[in-house]
C-alpha cells in the first residue's frame, strides 16, 4: 500500500533545535495510545486527528513531547504491533496526511514527537512474509525436530504463550516471540537493517523527534537457538539473559540507529532520539542500551516494578543512577504503560499511593514518561466481558501482563490486580474520559472499542479540571514546578536523613520528602511546602506527612 501526502512540503521543524545539552535528558514525555486517546470519527477507535484535536490540553498539561503508539497499516493482533506497512497509516487511525498535520500541530506548540518502530517482528500480512521465497531470507525459518519435523525446532514460548514457532503448510517452521501474526524477523540479513533505516528516514522526513523502539532487546538470537530448558519462560523475562533477549548483538543495531539519528540530526540542526523498550536483569545491563553511541533513553521498568516500601525504593532508585550515570547518561522513569497495570491499581489500589509515586517520579533526575489517563488517577479496569477482550494473550493462555518484562507488584496488589483483568493488557486501554456523566464520556461523537466504567463521570477531564484536590490539577502543578524549577530535571540529588519508612531527598531547589507507611508521620518541617500529593500540615516546625504521600519543600 502506498500514501500519499496530498501536500508535501517540508518537514516541520522541532521546537527548540539544535545540539545542547539535550532536551530529552530531562524531558517529560507523554504516551498517547491512539486507539484509546480520542475518536474524531466516531467508529469507537481513537485516531490522528482526535489525537491532534487534543493537543492544546498536552500542551496545557506542561509535557515536553508525546509519543504515539503505532499506527501504522496492520490487521491489528496486536493492538498494531504488528505491522504490514511501515509507511502507511492504518484507515482506522486515519491517513499519512493525518498524521503530517498532527506532527506539524504538535510542533507549532511546542511539543515534541515520538513514534513506535517494531523492528522485532513484522506483521504475517507484511509483503516480504507473504512472498515465501523474501520470507524464508528475512524471517526465522526452521526444519522441526522429530521424525517427521512435527516438533517446533527449539523449546522457546512465546511471550503470549504456547510454543514460539509455527509451523506452516510447507512443513518448516517460523519463530515468532509474540503471536504467530508476528513472524520474528532475520537480523543477520543486511536487508533486514537497510530496510528499517528507511524507515526511519521516512518518518524522520515527516517531521518525528525519535523513535520508541519496540522490543529493542530482541532483533538478535543466539548462535544456533539454543534451547532454554525450563517451561515458564514468561518468569525469566528481564530476570536473565535469554537466547532470545538482550543479546550482546542487540547493540551493533542500536549503534547503528544512533549514528542514523545523529547524522540525521546534525545535518538539520535538531536532535532526534531513540528510547529503547529494552527488558534487562539488571539496572547495569539497561546502561548498556544509553551508553553514548547507542540510544538516548531505556525505559528503567525495576522501577515501574518497585514495590512501594522506602528501602526498595530506595535502592532502585540507587542502581538506576549509579548505572545510568556510569555511562553519562539519564534514567528515563515510568509508571505506567499499555502493558502493564495502571500504577493506581498497581499500587494495592490506591490513588494516594499513586498520586505518591507520581510526585516521586518527576522529584527524580532524568527524563519521566505519563501513561494517558494517569493524569486522571484512572485505575485498571477489572471486569471487561470476555467478549470485547483484544489482548492477543488472552486468547493464546498466556500471561500478558508485563508480557514483555516480569511481573508486577503482585505484594500489595489486590486479587487479579497484579496482572491485570486474569493478567492480560485490556484492562489499561480502556479509552479516556473526557467530559460528561455517560461513556463515550467524550471520546468521540460514537462508542468506544472497550467499554468504560458507568463511574468514571468524576474522572473526567473536564471534571478535574480547576479543581485544586483534583489528579490533574497535581499533574499540571508538578510538571510546572518542574520548568521553573532550574536542574530539576537534570541537575544533582542527595539522599537527606529521614525517619523509617519515608524517603527524603534534595534537588535543586526543593527537598522531597516520601511517605510509604499507611499512616502520618511526623518530623522537623524540612521548609516550605511547594506541592503536595495530601494535605500535609506545619505545626511549631514540625510537619505531618500523611500516609502514602510525596511533598516537595521549598528549601
Ligand atoms: C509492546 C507490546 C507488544 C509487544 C510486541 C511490546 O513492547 O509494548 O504492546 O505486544 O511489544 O510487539
Amino acid at each position: 500500500m502506498t500514501q500519499e501526502l496530498t501536500s508535501p512540503s517540508p518537514a516541520p521543524q522541532a521546537p527548540g533545535t539544535g545540539r545542547g545539552p539535550g532536551w530529552w535528558r530531562d524531558a517529560v514525555i507523554y504516551q498517547v495510545y491512539v486507539r484509546s486517546f480520542a475518536d474524531s470519527d466516531g467508529d469507537g477507535i481513537g485516531d490522528l486527528r482526535g489525537a491532534r484535536e487534543r493537543l492544546p490540553y498536552l500542551k496545557d498539561l506542561g509535557v515536553d513531547a508525546v509519543w504515539l503508539t503505532p499506527f501504522y497499516a496492520s490487521p491489528q493482533a496486536d493492538g498494531g504491533y504488528d505491522v504490514a506497512d511501515y509507511r502507511a497509516v492504518d484507515p482506522l487511525f486515519g491517513t499519512l496526511q493525518d498524521a503530517d498535520e498532527l506532527i506539524r500541530a504538535a510542533h507549532d506548540l511546542g511539543l515534541r514527537v515520538i513514534v513506535d518502530i517494531v523492528p522485532n517482528h513484522t506483521s504475517d500480512r507484511h509483503p516480504w512474509f507473504q512472498d515465501p521465497e523474501l520470507a524464508r531470507q528475512r524471517y526465522l525459518f526452521r526444519p522441526g525436530k522429530g521424525e517427521s519435523g512435527e516438533l517446533p525446532p527449539n523449546d522457546w514460548e512465546s511471550v503470549f504463550g504456547g510454543p514460539a514457532w509455527t509451523r506452516t503448510d510447507r512443513g518448516d517452521w517460523y519463530l515468532h516471540l509474540f503471536a504467530p501474526e508476528q513472524p520474528d524477523l532475520n537480523w543477520d540479513n543486511p536487508e533486514v537493517h537497510a530496510e528499517f533505516e528507511a524507515i526511519m528516514r521516512f518518518w524522520l522526513d515527516l517531521g518525528v523527534d525519535g523513535f520508541r523502539v519496540d522490543v529493542a532487546h530482541g532483533m538478535i538470537k543466539a548462535p544456533g537457538l539454543p534451547d532454554i530448558g525450563h517451561g515458564a519462560q514468561a518468569q525469566l523475562i528481564g530476570a536473565q539473559v535469554l537466547p532470545f533477549f538482550d543479546q550482546d548483538g542487540v547493540h551493533a543495531i542500536h549503534r547503528a540507529w544512533r549514528r542514523l539519528l545523529d547524522g540525521y540530526g546534525d545535518a538539520r540542526g535538531k536532535q532526534v532520539i531513540g528510547v529503547a523498550e529494552a527488558w534487562a536483569p539488571t539496572a547495569e545491563r539497561l546502561a548498556l542500551y544509553v551508553r553514548p553511541d547507542e540510544l538516548h533513553q531505556a525505559f528503567n521498568f525495576q522501577f515501574l516494578n518497585a514495590p512501594w516500601q522506602s528501602d526498595a525504593l530506595r535502592s532502585v532508585i540507587d542502581a538506576s543512577l549509579a548505572a545510568t550515570a556510569s555511562v553519562g547518561a539519564p534514567t528515563t522513569w515510568v509508571l505506567s504503560n499499555h502493558d502493564v497495570v495502571r500504577h493506581t491499581t498497581r499500587l494495592g489500589g490506591s490513588l494516594a499511593r499513586a498520586r505518591a509515586a507520581t510526585l516521586l517520579m518527576l522529584a527524580l533526575p532524568g527524563s519521566a514518561y505519563l501513561y494517558q489517563g494517569e493524569e486522571l488517577g484512572l485505575p485498571e479496569v477489572t471486569d471487561l466481558p470476555d467478549e470485547v477482550r483484544q489482548d492477543p494473550a488472552f486468547f493464546r493462555g498466556g500471561r500478558a501482563t508485563g508480557a514483555v518484562g516480569p511481573g508486577t507488584d503482585t505484594e500489595s496488589a489486590p486479587d487479579g490486580a497484579a496482572g491485570g483483568q486474569d493478567g492480560f493488557r485490556d484492562g489499561c486501554r480502556v479509552p479516556l474520559p473526557w467530559s460528561g456523566e455517560l461513556p463515550p464520556y467524550g471520546f468521540g461523537p460514537g462508542g468506544s472499542w472497550l467499554p468504560q466504567p458507568a463511574d468514571w463521570g468524576g474522572l473526567t477531564v473536564a471534571a478535574q479540571t480547576g479543581d485544586p484536590a483534583s489528579t490533574l490539577e497535581l499533574y499540571r502543578a508538578a510538571l510546572e514546578l518542574r520548568r521553573r524549577l532550574p536542574g530539576l530535571g537534570d541537575g544533582p540529588m542527595s539522599w537527606a536523613p529521614a525517619p523509617d519508612g519515608v524517603l527524603a531527598f534534595t534537588r535543586p531547589g526543593l527537598l522531597c520528602t516520601v511517605n510509604t507507611l499507611g499512616h502520618d508521620v511526623g518530623l522537623p518541617a524540612p521548609g516550605t511546602p511547594l506541592l503536595s500529593s495530601a494535605p500535609v500540615t506545619v505545626d511549631d516546625a514540625t510537619a505531618q506527612l500523611p500516609g502514602d504521600s510525596c511533598t516537595w519543600w521549598a528549601i
